[in-house]
C-alpha cells in the first residue's frame, strides 16, 4: 500500500522559520518549499480556496480572511459564481454541499437538487409513439427542475455559517451591478452557443450586446437584472426568491412558454440534510454523496473493487491499472443504471452497494489480463457525450472545516432559457431523470424504473462532493464537474493521492480515463502512452482520445496542518488560492 508521502509537504523546518518570521508563504518561497516537485500547488496556513473562478475565489478568500468559515466563504463563492460563470455557476439550478467540520464532528450533506413540478409526468418527454424526445427534456421549459440552489446555500449558512445572507450576497451583487472583465473563456463559451441561446430573447439581450455580438476579453460585462434578483434575495432571504417578485417573474415565464413551474413548487421547494455515504479506502475514510445522487455510492464502490489489488505498485496510468479501473466502473456503472434513484421515493440498496463483501464478489469475476465486454454485464442502447458543465469548489479555514461543494444547471447555460426579467439561466436537469427505462441522458447514462419521473422527486445526479478524513481529521476535499465522468474524476484523484502519492495539483492535473459500461469504450485524455493503449487493446479494450474530462477543484490537508490547492488546469480560469 503506497500513502500520501511526506515528500511533497513543506518540512516542517521551512514553514516554521516562515511562520516564526512571521513570512508569508508567498508563491515565491512555496516554490522553494515545494523544490523537486513538477506541479505546484498553492500554498496556505490559515485558509485555502479552490474554484473555477479566480473572481470566486477572492472573493471567498476575502471571507475566509476577515473571520468567517469555510461554509461563509462557500456560500459567498456560489453566489458569485452565479455572476461571474454563467454556464455552471447558478441560481436557476440546484447542487450539493459536503460539511465536514474541523472538530472531527459528523460530516453532513446538504441536498438542493431540483425537484420535478407537481405537474410532471413519467412520460412527458415522450412523444405519442413512446420514445423519447431528447430536445423537450434539454432544451424547452419543461426542462427545467425547480431550482434548489438559493435554498441550499441559505440552509448551509443559517446552519453551519456565521455571517448573514445579506453579507455572503453583497460581493455577487457588486459583482453583477459593477460588472466584471471578461476572461477568453467567457468569450469562448458564450460564442460557441450562440444559436442555441439566441434563440431565447431575454438570454441574447442578458448575455449578448445588442447587437447580438459577444462580449470580448478584456470587456466589462454588467448584469442589472441579475443584481436585483440577488438584491431581493438579500432583502427578503429565500421569500425574495421562491416567492414575490421573483417568483412571480419565474412563473409567468413558465406560463408563456408552456412550462410547469408554479408557485406552490417554488413555495414548496425545500432542501435536505442529509447523511453522505461513507465508506473506507486503505485506512482512509471516505465521505462523498448519497442519493439522489449516485456519485458517492459508485465511487465508494469503485474503491472498495480496486482496494484489492495493489494499485500503487501497478502504477499510474498503467496498462494493468487502467484495465482494472475500467472493468470496476463497468460494474459500477451497470448497477447505476438499474438501482439509483430518489431515496425519498424509491427504496436504493446502498449498503449492499457500498459492501466490502459485494466488491469481493464483483473483483472475483474481474479477469486481470482481459476486458469483459459490456454487453455480457447487461445490454443497453447509449448516446453519445455532448459538451457540458457545472462547478466544484472545495474551501477550508483555519479551524480546519471543510466545505465541498458541487453544483449545476446541467448543460451550459442549462437550458438557455433565462429568466425574463430576472436575469438568470434556468436548468435543464429534467433530462436527467430517464425519460423512458432504457433510454439513457445526454451524458449516455442509461436510468431504470428507479429514476422514473414523479411529481416531487429529485433527479439522480452524478455529482460527488468528497471528504476524505483519516483518524478524524479532514485530509482531502474534492470534486468535480463532468456528467457522467463526475465519478470517475473524482475517484482518480483520490486514488493519485492514496494510492500514488501525488501532491494535490500533480492529482488533479494528471490525464483521466474514464468508463461507464455503456459505451463499451475506455474513455482517455490525452497523455496516456501509444503503448499503453496498445497494450489495452490487446486485452479486448477499445480505447477512445477524448477532450479533457472534468475540473476538479481540490485541497490537501497535509499532516501538520498545511494546505493545499490543486485547481484544475483544465479550466482556464480555475484558480486555488491559500493565506
Ligand atoms: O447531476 C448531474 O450528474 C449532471 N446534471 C451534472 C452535469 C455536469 O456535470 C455537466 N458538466 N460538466
Amino acid at each position: 500500500m503506497t500513502t500520501p508521502t511526506r515528500k511533497h509537504l513543506p518540512p516542517l523546518t521551512a514553514v516554521l522559520v516562515a511562520l516564526s518570521l512571521s513570512i508569508p508563504l508567498t508563491p515565491a518561497n512555496a516554490d522553494a518549499i515545494l523544490e523537486g516537485e513538477r506541479f505546484h500547488p498553492a500554498v496556505g496556513l490559515n485558509g485555502m480556496v479552490a474554484t473555477s473562478h479566480t473572481l470566486a475565489t477572492e472573493v471567498a478568500l476575502e471571507v475566509l480572511k476577515s473571520g468567517g468559515n469555510a461554509i461563509d466563504a462557500a456560500v459567498t463563492a456560489g453566489f458569485a459564481l452565479a455572476v461571474t460563470q454563467p454556464r455552471s455557476g447558478n441560481i436557476g439550478g440546484g447542487g450539493f454541499m459536503l460539511i465536514a467540520p474541523g472538530d472531527s464532528s459528523p460530516v453532513t450533506a446538504i441536498d438542493y437538487r431540483e425537484t420535478a413540478p407537481a405537474a410532471a409526468t413519467e412520460t412527458m418527454f415522450q412523444d405519442e409513439n413512446g420514445d423519447a424526445v431528447t430536445e423537450r427534456s434539454r432544451f424547452t421549459h419543461l426542462a427545467a427542475g425547480v431550482p434548489g440552489t438559493v435554498a441550499g446555500l441559505a440552509l448551509a449558512l443559517e446552519k453551519h455559517g456565521t455571517i448573514d445572507l445579506k453579507t455572503a450576497l453583497a460581493p455577487a451583487i457588486k459583482l453583477a451591478r459593477e460588472g466584471f472583465v471578461v476572461p477568453p473563456r467567457f468569450t469562448d463559451g458564450l460564442e460557441s452557443v450562440r444559436d442555441r441561446l439566441q434563440q431565447w430573447p431575454a438570454t441574447r439581450a442578458t448575455f449578448y450586446k445588442e447587437d447580438g455580438s459577444t462580449y470580448q476579453p478584456g470587456e466589462r460585462f454588467r448584469q442589472p437584472e441579475l443584481a436585483d434578483t440577488l438584491q431581493r434575495i438579500a432583502d427578503h432571504g429565500t421569500a425574495g426568491f421562491y416567492e414575490g417578485e421573483t417568483a412571480r417573474l419565474i412563473v409567468e415565464e413558465m406560463s408563456r412558454n408552456g412550462g410547469l413551474i408554479t408557485e406552490a413548487d417554488l413555495k414548496n421547494y425545500r432542501p435536505v440534510e442529509r447523511q453522505p455515504v461513507r465508506g473506507s479506502y486503505r485506512g482512509y475514510d471516505i465521505y462523498s454523496m448519497s442519493p439522489p445522487s449516485s456519485g458517492g455510492t459508485h465511487i465508494i464502490q469503485i474503491l472498495n473493487i480496486l482496494e484489492g489489488y495493489p494499485m500503487g505498485e501497478y502504477g499510474h496510468n498503467s496498462a494493468q491499472s487502467i484495465h482494472l479501473m475500467a472493468e470496476a466502473m463497468k460494474l459500477a456503472y451497470a448497477d447505476r443504471s438499474e438501482y439509483l434513484g430518489d431515496t425519498d421515493f424509491v427504496d436504493v440498496p446502498l449498503s449492499g452497494l457500498t459492501d466490502k463483501r459485494y466488491a469481493t464478489e464483483l473483483r472475483a469475476d474481474i479477469d486481470p489480463g482481459q476486458a469483459r465486454a459490456s454487453l455480457d454485464i447487461r445490454a443497453g442502447n447509449p448516446a453519445s457525450y455532448e459538451s457540458n458543465e457545472t462547478t466544484h469548489f472545495s474551501i477550508v479555514d483555519r479551524w480546519g472545516n471543510a466545505v465541498s461543494n458541487t453544483y449545476t444547471i446541467n448543460f451550459s447555460y442549462g437550458s438557455g432559457i433565462t429568466v425574463t426579467g430576472a436575469g438568470f439561466l434556468l436548468n435543464n436537469e429534467m433530462d436527467d431523470f430517464s425519460a423512458k427505462p432504457g433510454v439513457p441522458n445526454a451524458y449516455g447514462l442509461i436510468g431504470g424504473e428507479a429514476n422514473r419521473i414523479e411529481p416531487g422527486k429529485r433527479m439522480l445526479s452524478s455529482m460527488s462532493p468528497t471528504i476524505v478524513r483519516r483518524d478524524d481529521r479532514n485530509v482531502l476535499v474534492t470534486g468535480s464537474p463532468g456528467g457522467s465522468r463526475i465519478i470517475t474524476t473524482t475517484l482518480q484523484v483520490l486514488m493519485n493521492v492514496i494510492d500514488h502519492g501525488m501532491n494535490i495539483q500533480s492529482a488533479v492535473s494528471a490525464p483521466r480515463i474514464h468508463h461507464q459500461w455503456l459505451p463499451d469504450e475506455i474513455r482517455i485524455e490525452n497523455g496516456i502512452s501509444p503503448d499503453t493503449i496498445t497494450l489495452l487493446q490487446d486485452m479486448g479494450h477499445t480505447v477512445e482520445t477524448r477532450s479533457a474530462m472534468g475540473a476538479i477543484q481540490s485541497i490537501h490537508i497535509g499532516d501538520d496542518g498545511i494546505l493545499y490547492g490543486g485547481a484544475d488546469p483544465r479550466r482556464s480560469t480555475s484558480s486555488a488560492q491559500g493565506y
